[in-house]
């Protein structure tokens, strides 16, 4: 059976970028454009047109490369910025504006001192602006997820009269649960009229570590668009992970979804993002993360050896990584001590493996880690 597919939004150039500290210069963002393109991402958010003269010429430097995505660029529920936006995409094959609004009460009573009536009009306007520069139009409704559902609907409806190819459902500060965020999706499905003439889109932030399971809630109740990061980089806590809503789709085929990511470039990307913006990935981050297929304790030790399913549930090589590793350290046994040593030339008969075995916890003990330089050291000195 066919899967149904899931687009991918890429964020990174635009959300991802807005991290203190992350400011990419243009060239690094062309270079990131292009390896998006190549990843099999399906729209790249190029920038904020309107908020600066470099974003502005990033979207059109990036309009003018991107061979297969949609390039994407952003804008507020004013005409200007619409404009805007509009002129630098000019040169995109395949443009899209992002335009849309606060609609949580928060929003509407402290951002905006207006109300719900009078965020509902600019909402439809600003898309049939939009809409007369371009055919593809997703409107965001900033803080979604802690907008009430009647008038999100309500919102959805508008937008959708207006032309709306794409509603994005954020839930921009992170607050939702997974079956809260996968309920309002599927409140929307069920009650906005004309929702069939609509891609329902995830833009989850990471506040509470649920953006990935909240995105993948929100495709289980029917949103085929995710959008995400490199490395879930992003405002605060960060946004969805690419990397990881992709491999959770593949790892579960029983969700009959998938993306046309190819994720055997996930690895490589994932280090161009972050030395281009010199933002480390955490070692412990899923997929891409330096201890993704590591493993140091010998009971995980000896069952990789044996058969690498044993405590691992994705082929490394799936996602770019050579191998997995077996870390040498004061909680390895002799099976990991024994694997190291032969692939560097090493046979070790049992009792030869007991008498290194010995020496090598002598070292373990006083070093964090022992490595290929110390394992022939370590074998002389045991006199086998
Ligand atoms: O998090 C958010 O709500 C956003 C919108 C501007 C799409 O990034
Ligand atoms: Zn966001």
């Amino acid at each position: 059976m066919s899967k149904d597919k899931v687009e991918i939004f890429d964020t990174t150039l635009r959300d991802g970028e807005q991290v203190p500290g992350c400011k990419l210069d243009s060239a690094s963002k062309l270079q990131i454009a292009e390896r998006l393109d190549i990843l099999g991402v399906d729209i790249i958010e190029a920038g904020f047109p309107i908020s600066s003269p470099g974003d502005f010429q990033a979207v059109v430097n990036i309009s003018e490369i991107v061979k297969n995505a949609r390039v994407c660029g952003l804008t507020r529920a004013i005409e200007k910025d619409i404009d805007v936006a509009a002129k630098a995409l000019q040169k995109a094959k395949r443009p899209r504006i992002h335009t849309g609004i606060g609609t949580s009460d928060s929003h509407i009573k402290y951002k905006f001192n207006t109300t719900q009536d009078k965020v509902l009009e600019r909402a439809f306007y600003a898309v049939k602006h939009a809409k007369s520069y371009v055919e593809d139009v997703e409107f965001y409704a900033e803080d979604a997820g802690r907008t009430d559902n009647e008038f999100l609907a309500r919102v959805c409806e508008a937008v959708i009269k207006a032309g709306a190819t794409v509603l994005n459902i954020p839930d921009t500060t992170g607050y939702c649960l997974p079956e809260q965020y996968g309920a309002k999706i599927k409140y929307l499905i069920d009650n906005v009229k004309g929702i069939e003439k609509a891609i329902i889109s995830c833009h989850c932030h990471n506040d509470l570590g649920l953006a990935t399971a909240n995105s993948i809630a929100g495709v289980i109740n029917g949103a085929r668009q995710i959008e995400c990061t490199i490395n879930g980089v992003g405002e605060r806590a960060g946004n969805t992970s690419l990397e990881e809503v992709v491999m959770v789709l593949r790892q579960h085929s029983h969700l009959n979804l998938d993306t046309d990511i190819n994720a055997t470039l996930l690895n490589d990307t994932s280090r161009m993002v972050s030395e281009s913006m010199a933002m480390p990935v955490q070692p412990n981050k899923a997929i891409v993360g330096a201890n993704a297929f590591a493993h140091s304790s010998g009971i995980h030790q000896d069952g990789v050896i044996k058969k690498r399913e044993t405590y691992e549930i994705i082929d490394p090589a799936d996602v770019g990584v050579d191998q997995s590793s077996i870390i040498l350290t004061a909680r390895s046994g002799r099976a990991a001590l024994a694997y190291r040593a032969k692939n560097l030339g090493f046979e070790l008969e049992k009792k030869q493996l007991d008498k290194v075995y010995v020496e090598f916890l002598k070292v373990a003990d006083v070093k964090k880690e022992v490595n290929d330089d110390d394992l022939p050291k370590i074998i002389e000195a045991s006199n086998i």
